[in-house]
């Protein structure tokens, strides 16, 4: 598959099938994906933690409470140390973030060339989650997945409403 007709084909999934489980082959396929993401002068300030444990699905479900979420067999979290991450010393830009969304999406675009349905999901509650990861004050996260195979009306592909090239682009 060449990369433009992968990027086309993900998808934000919100419908797993849950007797479904995610084949540890592919798993590893998507972590390694993420590992070989760049970073701010090659900081790698992150570790992946892969949510696979019944309990600490269940837990997560009250960190973004949506049933679609739940059904997912996996969960995958990107999680980073701010401390280790690359400085800008003009004016002290932390690359962090940049670092971190970089190793997601990495992830998640290797999960569609998998066959699997992956939803960046932002809108989590954050309090709870470093509760139950027990971050430390130098721990971020931006961005949670679930990962899983598509169920229902989810796997029928959709229009992707986008702005034009023309809108998003400037020449000169
Ligand atoms: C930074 C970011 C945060 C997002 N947070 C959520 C979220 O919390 N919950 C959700 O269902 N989708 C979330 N999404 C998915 C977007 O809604 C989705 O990517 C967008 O509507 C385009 O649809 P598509 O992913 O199917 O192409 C997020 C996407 C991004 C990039």
């Amino acid at each position: 598959m060449d990369f433009l007709t992968l990027a086309s084909n993900r998808y934000s999934i919100r419908g797993y099938d849950p007797q479904k489980p995610v084949e540890k082959e592919k798993l590893f396929r998507i972590l390694e994906s993420g590992r070989i993401a760049p970073s701010a002068a090659n900081r790698q300030p992150w570790t992946i933690v892969v949510v696979q444990s019944k309990a600490l699905l269940q837990a997560l479900t009250t960190v973004y409470p949506a049933k679609w979420f739940a059904d997912a067999p996996v969960v995958l979290i990107v999680k980073g140390r701010k401390n280790e991450a690359w400085k800008r010393r003009s004016d002290n830009y932390c690359a962090i973030e940049t670092d971190l969304t970089i190793v997601m999406d990495h992830m998640i675009l290797a999960a569609t060339a998998e066959g699997l349905g992956t939803c960046w999901i932002a809108a989590f509650d954050e309090i709870k989650l470093r509760q139950i990861l027990q971050l430390t004050d130098d721990e971020v996260v931006f961005a949670i997945t679930p990962i899983g195979y598509p169920i229902g009306n989810e796997v029928v592909t959709r229009p992707k409403i986008r702005k034009t090239l023309e809108e998003i682009t400037e020449w000169l």
